[in-house]
Order: C-alpha cells, then sequence, then structure tokens
C-alpha cells in the first residue's frame, strides 16, 4: 500500500507520501533531491509521544517538545528557531516536523519564518494530522488565548503519512481524527468504481471501514482492524483535500472553506464548554450533525442526507444529541458562536450539507434574517 500524490499549493509544490512504514533519512533525502531541493543541515522536531519515530529517522538533532495544545505557543517556536540556530542551519536547512497537528503546525511556522524561510518536510502521526493538518500549508500557533491566532501559509515540499505510526495512537486520538474524514466523506461526492483502490462512493467507504464493530462503539485500532479500508479513507481525505487548496489556496473566498463543515457549531461548542472537554473532532462530529439541522431548516438539506450522516457519526459513536449532555449554558454557546472568527463582514457564516457537497449559508445567500433563532432553537432542540 503506497499512494503519491503531487500538489501545486499557490507558489509551492508539495508531495505527499502515504505509506506504511517510516521514512529513513535517506529516503526524506533522496525524495527532496528528487524534487530538486537539497538541505545542508537538518533539525527533527517532535514531541514526547513521537520522539520514538523522530529517533527512527535520525538518531540526532531532535527537539522535543511536550505534546499537547498548550505547548502551541511562541516559547515552543523560540526553542525550535534557537536549536536551528544553534546547528548552524542555513537557509537551505531543512525542519522535519515528526507529529501531530501541532508538531505539524509549530515546526512548519518555524520553518516559514527561519532565516525568511527554510525547507520543511512533515512526517504526520495521527489520523486527524493525516487527513487535515498536514496538507494545505497552515501554519501557525495560539496567542493571547486565541487558537491559531498567529501563522502563515507555508506547505511542506514533502510530506509522509506513515501508518504504521498509527499503531501506538490512542483511542481518543483515532476519534478525533475519523470525524475529519467522515466530514471529508460528506463533501467529497464522487463515485470511484473504476479504480481497483476505491470501492464507489468515500461515504460507503467510511461505512465500511468500522464493518464488524459494534454500532455505537468506536472501533479502535483501525488500521490493525481494516488496512485497506483505512487506507482508502486517509488517500481519499488527501486527495479531495489537496484538489480543494489547489483551487483555494490561502482561503481567499473559494472553496477551500467548505473544509469547515460543521466547524462554525464545532468551535462554539468547544469554546463554552472549554478547551479539552471534548476532542476537537467530536465537536466536529457534533456540529455536523447540527449543520445537517440548520441545512435542513433552511430548505438546503434533505432528510435523507440527514438521515445518511447521523447514521454513520451513530455508528460510530459520536455524541450527536442536542443540546450537548455537557452543554449546560446555551447563552455562553451562542455568544460563543458570535465571536467564531471565520465571521466575515460582522456576519457569521455557515456550510451546510446539500446533495453536491455542501454549500456556504450567509445572511443573504441561504440564511435568514432570524437565522440566530433557528440556530438557538436546534441547540436547544425545541
Ligand atoms: N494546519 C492545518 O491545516 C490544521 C488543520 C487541522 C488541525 N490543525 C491543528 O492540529 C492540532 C491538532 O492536531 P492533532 O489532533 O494531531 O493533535 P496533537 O498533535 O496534539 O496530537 C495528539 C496527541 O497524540 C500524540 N501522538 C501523536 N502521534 C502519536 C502516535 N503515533 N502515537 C501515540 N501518540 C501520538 C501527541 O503527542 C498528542 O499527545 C490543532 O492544534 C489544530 O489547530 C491544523
Amino acid at each position: 500500500m503506497k499512494k503519491e500524490y503531487s500538489f501545486q499549493f499557490g507558489r509551492f509544490p508539495t508531495r505527499v507520501i502515504i505509506q506504511h512504514e517510516l521514512p529513513p533519512l535517506e529516503q526524506i533525502r533522496e525524495n527532496l533531491t528528487a524534487l530538486g531541493y537539497r538541505f545542508s543541515g537538518y533539525l527533527l522536531v517532535c514531541d514526547e509521544h513521537t520522539e520514538v519515530f523522530a529517533r527512527r529517522i535520525a538518531g540526532d538533532a531532535v527537539c522535543v517538545l511536550k505534546s499537547g495544545e498548550e505547548e502551541k505557543t511562541w516559547p515552543s517556536i523560540e526553542r525550535i528557531l534557537k536549536l536551528a540556530k544553534d546547528r548552524g542551519l542555513g537557509r537551505d536547512g531543512l525542519f522535519i516536523g515528526v507529529g501531530g497537528g501541532v508538531v505539524s503546525d509549530l515546526s512548519a511556522f518555524a520553518a516559514s519564518i527561519y532565516m525568511r524561510g527554510a525547507r520543511l518536510c512533515v512526517v504526520s502521526t495521527t489520523l486527524l494530522g493525516m487527513a487535515d493538518a498536514a496538507v494545505g500549508g497552515k501554519t501557525g500557533f495560539d496567542l493571547f488565548g486565541i487558537k491559531n491566532f498567529a501563522g502563515t501559509f507555508f506547505p511542506a515540499r514533502l510530506v509522509y503519512m506513515p501508518l504504521e505510526s498509527l499503531n501506538t495512537l490512542p483511542e481518543y486520538e483515532w476519534k478525533s481524527g475519523m470525524a475529519e474524514i467522515i466530514k471529508t466523506a460528506v463533501l467529497d461526492r464522487e463515485e470511484k468504481p473504476e479504480s481497483p483502490a476505491y470501492t464507489g462512493s468515500f461515504f460507503s467507504a467510511c461505512l465500511k471501514l468500522r464493518e464488524g464493530s459494534p454500532p455505537g462503539v468506536f472501533p479502535n485500532r483501525l488500521y490493525a482492524l481494516n488496512p485497506e479500508g483505512l487506507f482508502e479513507c486517509i488517500t481519499r481525505s488527501v486527495e479531495f483535500k489537496g484538489r480543494i487548496v489547489e483551487a483555494d489556496p490561502e482561503e481567499t473566498g473559494g472553496k477551500r472553506a467548505l473544509l469547515n463543515l460543521g466547524h462554525t457549531f464545532a468551535h462554539a461548542l468547544e469554546a463554552s464548554l472549554g478547551l479539552g472537554s471534548v476532542s476537537h473532532g467530536e465537536a466536529v462530529a457534533w456540529g455536523l450533525a447540527r449543520s445537517c439541522e440548520l441545512g435542513f431548516s433552511i430548505g438546503i438539506t434533505s432528510e435523507k442526507q440527514i438521515g445518511e450522516i447521523k447514521e454513520v457519526l451513530a455508528l460510530y459513536g459520536y455524541e450527536i444529541r442536542t443540546p450537548h449532555p455537557l452543554l449546560k449554558d446555551i447563552p455562553s454557546f451562542m455568544q460563543a458562536l458570535g465571536g467564531d472568527k471565520k465571521k466575515s463582514s460582522g456576519q457569521l457564516s455557515f456550510i451546510v450539507p446539500c446533495e453536491t457537497g455542501a454549500v456556504i449559508a450567509k445572511l443573504g445567500a441561504g440564511l435568514p434574517p432570524d437565522y440566530l433563532h433557528i440556530v438557538e432553537k436546534i441547540i436547544e432542540n425545541l
């Protein structure tokens, strides 16, 4: 099982390689050379849980960060930059981020500003990283208490997705990543019956992936359970996101915003419950169910589609009831919704599912003037 993609994200080409094994440094070097990039020195960036992978890639030059979103701050960036400097890296130095979305966002940001831009390779080791964070060139860190407040667009030249690394991923992280895959399956309506690697619709691939597991329980160790099925779901996520980002690399009003399906509700849930109360993916799954209901209220999402989406989410064991059992304070949820950073010109926008994938609903373009009442009723389940 191996698949490679070449994308062009604005000025930058990116090669994505999905394979079973972790790439040794020599493989990284060969691939970069084939792409026309040479590097003089390198620095591996990882966290305490992915250090083992970083040391398998190359034993030395490893910057180990503490794990978790709390570490996605400027001091971590400074540490990475300082170690790169101490190792004498020049502009042609290579940063290799080995880990989930936190490590890839941090190492990519550091690479983007190091001497005005060094080389970057990402080795993604979480399902969320593979399905989402590692592809597309968004980098960043949290500042002033706001997630991803500071950042750049700086796509990695090379991205590896070594599936064997998933064997140690905790269940909580599997469930978080799988929600982003299901979200992408809702967006990607393309049938691919002609390709032996694909089994028809992405949505049916998500259903097949968990076959044999009891309904309502998240199937643990999906890679051991169904390696081909997982490979298919990851490759389709990468391919879909890659094509969307190619068309709108810096999210300037094109299709890239569609990738935020379910996220307006998810961010408000995470903010009102407190970050970490539910995983990001669980919030996305819950938000996806709410986007369906909003889409139905405004005449965009069909009852049949809502049924299909909610069925998959429930089979995987996501909490999709509303009000969310942990949400005690609906006014704080509505306030968080109003503060969502994806508001543009003072206006909230929601992505809602439709027959062709999803559409953006904004005031005057799908959303009626009294939409906040509609949203509140959905959240309260009135
Ligand atoms: N740049 C983007 O486009 C983009 C998109 C989506 C999310 N993100 C960012 O990604 C972050 C979330 O990423 P995440 O969910 O991967 O979180 P994460 O990087 O914090 O990883 C989750 C946990 O899993 C551990 N871990 C990683 N790989 C492991 C492995 N193979 N085995 C065992 N443990 C492992 C990590 O140490 C961490 O404790 C957020 O900060 C989010 O903002 C970025």
